[in-house]
Formats: structure tokens, C-alpha cells, sequence
């Protein structure tokens, strides 16, 4: 088995900065990492594809919380509501019941639907910035789009989108200390106190938006509990933005230390689907945030995982694995057979994925029409990655001229 490998190592920014040196040195280990932490706590770090993807989706490991070494549960789930009672924290049978409810409004179909509105959303903003010949791309363009897109299908009103960014980023940084952890503490009671005055006002006066489809639903305690719906509500939106802000900037970032690849697409513009899946295997943003349970003792690749591990599964990891990838390392926006898992692997398998697609065709086509000159205004090296041990990865500003 290889050596464990230090706790710190996932917090490191070195590693956050380029996680990608450090997965090619680990893969000649072997493709199952064990994680030095406290005793009574297990940990594994998943690198390979061919055992990766199945992990995703096997009974055995769990994702509810109830099966993780107590130290890390208490640690995660303290005051955090979004990590308790949602989809995304829940086996089967508690799993599909909440996932059938949201997934009505996340057909491919209703989706397709916000596209005009995804548009005019995206134009407004290339606008605001067009007139300036520089910006950032991530505060100016990357975080409002789909936290407008996502606040718009909640039924969020507008002027509360500033608190929910900054709620919102709070909710995925780790609290690493007890600072962090007020912070914490603070934020999921803000979150909580705002979800629950809305919730009442939907209940009084029902809109045409989601939070009252979900609010109906939970007239019927059977269907969605008070607690459930508030994990909903928390997840839709951490969810619905945290991710897909990073997809268009770090395919942006690719793109423009890729210039072959930036003329290709502007060339080709029929290329776009293939380019968004191919930023999402390249740079995807969410790096090992899929956290498993193991329920019984296991292996994975020969390597024992005893009961109550926390199994990490590094799907950016998975996606530049070259037994899996031709040239993995290498972006290529015409890549056939694109299997990648940037949105995971069977029953959690990203229920936002359409929206994600939808939004990244339309803010990537828009800004190289409008746009044609974008360029970096620094050198790469210069830029800086948000430190949240890379569970999700993204830049934290994107300075642009055109
Ligand atoms: C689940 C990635 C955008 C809602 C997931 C998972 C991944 C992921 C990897 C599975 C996690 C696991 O198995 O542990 C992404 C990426 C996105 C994105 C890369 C953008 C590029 C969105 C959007 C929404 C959304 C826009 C909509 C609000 C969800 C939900 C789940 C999920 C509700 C939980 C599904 C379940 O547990 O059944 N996402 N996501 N995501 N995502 Fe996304």
C-alpha cells in the first residue's frame, strides 16, 4: 500500500494550486491513497478512474453522515444545515424521495426553457462590461451569472443576490480552526433565518417559483420536512452557483494559455458542446468533493477500507488519468468519447447538469462573439486559486482586457 499521506498535504496551496503535479506523482504509487489523520479516523484518497467511477455509485459506501468516523461528523455537520437532510447527503430510500421532488424542475426540457433568459442575463452583463475594455472576469461576468440564474428559478428577489454570494462561498470553505468555525456557525444561522422568512411569506402568498413548488411539497411532511426543505433551498444554491462560476473560469483560463485551441473555437463555433465538456474534464470544478462513507469493510484497488472511512474520490484526479484519457494533460475541444465525471457517476449524478451546460454554451458563445480580443491582463503564474483545499477548484479573480 503506498505511504499515507499527510492531512496537511489537502490544505496545502501548493497543491491547490496546481493539484494536477501532485496526482501524476501520486498515480505511480497506485491508484488508492491512504490520508494520515487523527486515530479513528480512516481516510482515503481515490486517484484512478477504473476505481473511481464505480465507487461513485456503490451501495457500500455511503453518503450519509451517520456512517462517518464521529470526530468528522462532528467536525462537518456542526450547525451546517446543507450538509444534513439534502439529497446530496442521503442514501436511498431518503435519496430518491428527495431528488424526484427537485428533478421535476431540472428536466432537460424546463431547462432548455430559461434559455432566452439565460441570454439576456449574459448579455446585460457583457455589456456592463464591453464599455470598460478590462475587467475581471470572475467578479464582473463568472459569479453573477449563474447566482442571478439560480436566485431567478428559487425566487430569490434580486437585492438579496450580494448576501448570497458571500453566504454561499462561507458554506464550502473548510473551518479550519474555531474562527472558521464561528464564521461558519454565523453564516448557516443567517441562511437559516433568511430560507425560514421566505418559506413563511411562500407559504402566505404562493409565486410561480421554485421554493413554492418545494414549500407545497412540504405541506405533505411525508413528502419534505421543514428541516429537509431548508437543506434543499441551501444545497440548490450552493449547488447552482459555486460550481458553475469556476467552469466558465477555468475553461477561460484554459482557453487563453491555449491559443490554438482559443482560434480553433472562434473558428468553429459548432465546437462549443465539445469545448464545455472538455473544460469540465480539463479543469472541472469540483476536484474531490465527493465524500463517501464506507458501511462495511471493503477494498478498493486491493487496498483494505475499513468501515466508517471517508473515502475521497479525486474525480479531477480521474479526469487526467491516462489510462482513461489520450493525452490527458493536454486540451483538446475536439476530444471524442469524452467520458469524464466532473459532474459524478450514477444516483448523485449532477441533477444541474443541464442548467450548468446551458449556461457555459451561452456565456462562453457570447463572450467570444463579443469579445473577440479577450485576453489575460496578467501573466498565469501571477494568478491566484481560492484556498478551500481544493474541493472545489477556482481562481479567485481572472484579470481580462479586449
Ligand atoms: C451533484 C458537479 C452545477 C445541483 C453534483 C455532483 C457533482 C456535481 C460532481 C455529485 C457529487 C457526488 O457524487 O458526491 C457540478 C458541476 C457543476 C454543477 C461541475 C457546474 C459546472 C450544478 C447546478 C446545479 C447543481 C447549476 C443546480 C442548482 C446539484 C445537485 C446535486 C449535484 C442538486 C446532488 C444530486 C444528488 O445527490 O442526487 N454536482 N454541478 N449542480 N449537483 Fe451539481
Amino acid at each position: 500500500m503506498p505511504e499515507k499521506l499527510p492531512a496537511e498535504f489537502l490544505f496545502d496551496p501548493g497543491f491547490g494550486r496546481d493539484p494536477y503535479v501532485t496526482y501524476a506523482k501520486l498515480r505511480d504509487q497506485g491508484p488508492v491513497h491512504p490520508i494520515d489523520l487523527p486515530p479513528g479516523t480512516d481516510a482515503f484518497l481515490v486517484i484512478g478512474y477504473e476505481y473511481g467511477r464505480p465507487a461513485l455509485n456503490d451501495p457500500r459506501l455511503s453518503k450519509d453522515m451517520r456512517h462517518a468516523p464521529s470526530v468528522f461528523r462532528d467536525l462537518v455537520t456542526k450547525d451546517n444545515p446543507v450538509l444534513a437532510y439534502n439529497m446530496l447527503t442521503s442514501d436511498p430510500p431518503d435519496h430518491t424521495r428527495l431528488r424526484r421532488l427537485v428533478a421535476k424542475a431540472f428536466t432537460p426540457r424546463r431547462t432548455e426553457s430559461l434559455r432566452p433568459r439565460v441570454q439576456e442575463i449574459t448579455d446585460e452583463l457583457v455589456d456592463a462590461m464591453a464599455a470598460r475594455g478590462h475587467g475581471d472576469l470572475l467578479d464582473d461576468f463568472a459569479f453573477p451569472l449563474p447566482i442571478t440564474v439560480i436566485c431567478e428559478l428559487l425566487g430569490v428577489p434580486a437585492e438579496d443576490r450580494d448576501a448570497f454570494r458571500a453566504w454561499s462561498a462561507a458554506v464550502v470553505s473548510p473551518a479550519l480552526d474555531e474562527e472558521g468555525m464561528r464564521r461558519r456557525a454565523e453564516v448557516n444561522a443567517a441562511l437559516r433565518g433568511y430560507f425560514t422568512r421566505v418559506i413563511a411569506e411562500r407559504r402566505a402568498v404562493p409565486q410561480d417559483d421554485m421554493i413554492s413548488a418545494l414549500v407545497a411539497a412540504s405541506a405533505d411532511e411525508e413528502l419534505l420536512s421543514e428541516q429537509e426543505l431548508l437543506a434543499t433551498l441551501t444545497l440548490l444554491l450552493v449547488a447552482g452557483h459555486e460550481t458553475t462560476v469556476n467552469l466558465i473560469g477555468n475553461g477561460m483560463l484554459a482557453l487563453l494559455t491555449n491559443p490554438g485551441q482559443l482560434r480553433l473555437l472562434k473558428d468553429r463555433p459548432e465546437l462549443l458542446p465539445s469545448a464545455i465538456e472538455e473544460f469540465l474534464r480539463y479543469d472541472g470544478p469540483v476536484q474531490r468533493a465527493t465524500l463517501r462513507f464506507a458501511t462495511e469493510d471493503l477494498q478498493i484497488a486491493g487496498v483494505p477500507i475499513p468501515r466508517n472511512s471517508v473515502v475521497h474520490v479525486a474525480l479531477g484526479a480521474m479526469d487526467r488519468d491516462p489510462e482513461e484519457f489520450d493525452t490527458p494533460d493536454t486540451l483538446d475541444i475536439t476530444r471524442a468519447d469524452n467520458h469524464h465525471v466532473a459532474f459524478g457517476h450514477g444516483i448523485h449524478f449532477c441533477l444541474g447538469a443541464p442548467l450548468a451546460r446551458l449556461e457555459g454554451q451561452i456565456a462562453f458563445e457570447t463572450l467570444l462573439r463579443r469579445l473577440p480580443d479577450i485576453d489575460l491582463a496578467c501573466t498565469p503564474g501571477e494568478l491566484s486559486w481560492r484556498q478551500n483545499g481544493s474541493f472545489i477548484r477556482g481562481l479567485q479573480a481572472l484579470p481580462v482586457r479586449f
